[in-house]
């Protein structure tokens, strides 16, 4: 018989582990100092994004998950300046890096919400309020017992179709083969969904760079939300 604690233990399959790796003690200081600055403080009640970021709201919105190092999206930001960019991360030094860099660059038009991307898509996010979601080198779960982890999945694919504009993009790429044939047979499934030519980048992503010194072929995809 299953116990009433049975339920009450069990923990969510997320799509991290968090990495207690190094940090450095810039990256520290940068998420005391600045992260009250450029970050937006999530919890279930804190109310719901766009609404409560100061850049113009009229500016389309561009939401990154799990931007690693931030390297790529403070470039983005850099050269889009009439839009808006939210980045969601659960890594500390990538965050701490990232804000670093938008104190450097003197970012006005990118926010950081630290924490699980789901749980911040699901409670934090207003419905039809994002123009494009980038999902760049998501973590890639290679092992068959480890492929529920993937982020990309179809509950996920029906939580980005309600946070998009209509005509709003989804924005994936992988190095792993067999997760590139996952987007593609879940997309493949949704008829509000139409593949399009694949987005550009301006530069590599470190995972990028990874994936390519190890030799492997880089899959782009873009899915453009139609009804
Ligand atoms: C393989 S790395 C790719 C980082 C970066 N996009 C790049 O291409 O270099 C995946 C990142 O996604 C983050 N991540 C995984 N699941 C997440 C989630 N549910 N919410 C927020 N970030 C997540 C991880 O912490 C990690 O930094």
């Amino acid at each position: 018989m299953i116990s009433v604690n049975s339920f009450s233990t069990r923990r969510p399959v997320r799509s991290f582990v968090r990495r207690q790796g190094r940090i450095t003690s810039s990256q520290k200081s940068a998420l005391v100092e600045l992260l009250p600055k450029y970050g937006i403080q999530y919890s279930m009640d804190a109310g719901l994004l766009p609404s409560n970021l100061t850049g113009d709201p009229d500016f389309p919105l561009i939401l990154d998950i799990g931007f690693g190092d931030g390297e790529l999206l403070i470039s983005m930001a850099k050269n889009k300046v009439g839009t808006n960019f939210i980045g969601i991360e659960v890594y500390d030094a990538g965050i701490g890096h990232c804000l670093k860099l938008i104190e450097q660059n003197k970012i006005n038009n990118l926010k950081l919400v630290c924490g699980d991307a789901v749980e911040v898509m699901q409670f934090g996010i207003e419905n039809e309020s994002l123009d494009e979601i980038n999902l760049l080198f998501p973590d890639p779960w290679p092992k068959k017992r480890h492929h529920k982890r993937r982020i990309i999945n179809p509950e996920f694919i029906e939580l980005m179709s309600k946070k998009l504009v209509l005509g709003g993009l989804v924005n994936i790429s992988t190095d792993w083969e067999n997760y590139a044939e996952q987007v593609l047979d879940l997309f493949d499934q949704r008829e509000d969904f139409v593949k399009k030519p694949s987005f550009t980048r301006d530069e590599n992503t470190k995972f990028e760079k990874r994936g390519i010194s190890l030799g492997h072929e880089i899959f782009d995809f873009t899915y453009k939300l139609m009804s």
